[in-house]
């Protein structure tokens, strides 16, 4: 099989997830660059190990590059501490202002607060970059690329933890509100309450985004190991506990050749593990690539790569029925 409804016209966000070292860049990288036939396309990779620029061997970094060789492809890692400065820089008004007005830190201490680093803004950052992106709205498609598991749920578990700080900001607020109505007999709206608004309707519209499979899609990537197998269906499991629902898998590595003893014991060893995956993910498109004779890095490799996780007539490996070993 081979990946499909990523052309759906209303599709946007196409993030890739799983087990460390299964294939997400290579696959995150390859599906963009046949989106990008397309399709105007924005690759985002917010892994802070930044192998895209490794794969496609240019330099990236956190600004939009094009693409060399392509014509529709952009791309760019997002480095979670450089967003969050952006983000601190272009609201220092309204955050000191919360600090100063709920709490009783002077303005050193304030400021001090404001470089704390603060658990969970690494993902909560690289997930607003994403969404900002999506709200500018100058790509159809926009490609994200994860770290291994963990992180990627965090990512998509951010909106909530900034939900959860929304409440605090919102509560520490309210003591506030209640002095001021206390005091002068009535309370005016100011820029903060705006800009806790404005965060919540960020939140609202990441979670709709996440939660609408027409316009997003997390795709799993797994290898026919066990421990990949198991860590694919706790990813799925935690996923649909978010409301993300994913309907096809990239079954990677899968061995093709058993032309040599070597490849024989590969491809046996993996038989009982691609059955399993079959069983075990039985409602899902499963696409199976075949492991390559070289890694994949340029733009040559990741073609034959997209070719496989696009086109039907590519996409099957020799399944083998018995192994003569
Ligand atoms: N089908 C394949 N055949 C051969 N090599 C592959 C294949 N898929 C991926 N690789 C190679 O395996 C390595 C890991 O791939 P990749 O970086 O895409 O995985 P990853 O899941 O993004 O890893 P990480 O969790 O470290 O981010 C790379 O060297 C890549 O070139
Ligand atoms: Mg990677």
């Amino acid at each position: 099989m081979a990946l499909a409804g990523l052309e759906n016209k209303e599709l946007n966000l196409i993030i890739f997830g799983g087990k460390g070292g299964v294939g997400k860049t290579s696959c995150a990288i390859a599906t963009a660059l046949a989106l990008s036939h397309n399709y105007k396309t924005l690759l985002i990779s917010t892994d802070p190990a930044h192998s895209v620029s490794d794969c496609l061997e240019q330099q990236i970094g956190f600004k939009v590059t094009e693409i060399n060789g392509t014509t529709n492809l952009s791309a760019i890692e997002v480095v979670a501490d450089e967003a969050l400065l952006v983000f601190i820089n272009e609201h220092k008004k309204e955050l000191k202002k919360l600090l100063d007005t709920s709490t009783n830190l002077d303005d050193d201490d304030v400021d001090e607060m404001l470089t704390l680093s603060i658990p969970g803004i690494d993902e909560v950052m690289s997930f607003k970059t994403i969404i900002d992106f999506i709200e500018k709205g100058e790509y159809d498609k926009y490609v994200v690329d994860t770290a291994p598991t963990g992180h990627a749920l965090r990512l998509i578990s951010s909106p909530k933890l900034l939900d959860e700080w929304i409440k605090v900001a919102a509560r520490m607020r309210w003591k506030y509100r209640y002095m001021l109505t206390s005091f002068s007999g009535s309370y005016q709206q100011d820029d903060v309450d705006a800009f806790l608004f404005s965060l919540k309707k960020t939140v609202k519209r990441i979670e709709n985004i996440l939660r609408d499979n027409t316009k997003s899609e997390f795709i799993p990537v797994c290898i026919p190991e066990a421990m990949a197998i198991n860590e694919t269906g706790r990813l799925l499991a935690d996923l649909a506990k978010s409301g993300i629902i994913a309907q096809q898998i990239i079954v990677n590595n899968v061995m093709s050749s058993d032309g040599c003893s070597f490849c024989k014991s590969r491809m046996a060893g993996q038989l009982p593990y691609l059955q399993q995956i079959h069983e075990t993910f039985s409602t899902f498109n499963t696409v199976e690539i075949p492991v390559f004779p070289e890694e994949i890095k340029g733009l040559k490799a990741l073609n034959k790569l997209k070719s496989f996780l696009f086109e039907k007539e590519n996409s099957e490996p020799e399944k083998p029925k018995t192994i003569l070993l």
